[in-house]
């Protein structure tokens, strides 16, 4: 059973159309990768999946059931945890209260977050303002993780992050694959990084779904013509 079907979707910015059929699914405890070059409509597509962005046409669904209308907090309480591009933290507020300001009942507690990232553990009752670009970074993953979705959307997460805190980010989301059900769909450029966890991957072009399958079937030809790797 589909956790996320998202069907042909276009959308726009006003005049402006960005996306001509874009079309997924992630199954539960699935890791998919969204790719392609800047641009291609990536984040577009995860405005929609989010409800951030309505489509002008094609139908998002979540465990089978159509999500048009529905307001954004409701994908929230449903089950979708977005880390959006860029750190959006709360810098007047410390860890601790960016952290529970998000929370849902689940496994990811305060403990369990702080488990997972020593770094924003040790720094509880720091302002959020006072974080490294990498550690508001964890932040953000945290706060997504503390509504206890069922599926985690990354959107270029380690993006401008030095290669240390990469690491401790690309171990993190490791961890998140083998230990917990979480179905992730994950944005990022390291295909690298990428092929330790993503079980399938999904290539735009143009606003538009030009190839999908198993992770390890991309090839060399694919990635240099869609992503100019
Ligand atoms: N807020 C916006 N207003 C108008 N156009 C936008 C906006 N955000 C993105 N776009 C345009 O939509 C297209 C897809 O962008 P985006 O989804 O951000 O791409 P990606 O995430 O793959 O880099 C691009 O042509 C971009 O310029
Ligand atoms: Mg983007």
């Amino acid at each position: 059973m589909t956790l996320l079907s998202v069907e042909r979707i276009e959308a726009a910015y006003g005049p402006a159309q960005a996306l001509f059929g874009v079309t997924l699914d992630v199954a539960p405890g699935e890791v998919l990768a969204l790719l392609g070059r800047n641009g291609m409509g990536k984040s577009t597509t995860i405005k929609v999946i989010c409800r951030l962005l309505t489509a002008s046409t094609g139908k998002v669904s979540l465990d089978g059931q159509d999500m048009a209308g529905w307001p954004s907090h409701r994908a929230a309480r449903a089950g979708i945890g977005l880390v959006p591009e860029g750190r959006r933290v709360f810098p007047p507020l410390t860890v601790e209260e960016n952290l529970t300001a998000a929370a849902r009942p689940g496994d990811w507690t305060l403990a369990t977050v702080s488990d997972l990232f020593p770094r924003l553990g040790e720094r509880l009752g720091q302002r959020a303002a006072s974080l490294s670009g990498g550690e508001q970074q964890m932040l953000a993953i945290g706060r997504a993780l503390m509504t206890n979705p069922r599926l985690l959307i990354l959107d270029e997460a380690t993006e401008g992050l030095a290669p240390v805190v990469r690491q401790e980010i690309w171990a993190a989301i490791r961890r998140l694959k083998a230990e917990t059900g979480l179905a992730i769909l994950v944005v990022d450029k390291s295909l690298k990084e990428l092929a330790t966890v993503a079980d399938r991957a999904v290539i735009i072009e143009g606003g538009r779904s030009r190839w999908a399958g198993d992770f390890a079937e991309l090839t060399p030809t694919l990635t240099e013509r869609y992503l100019g790797v």
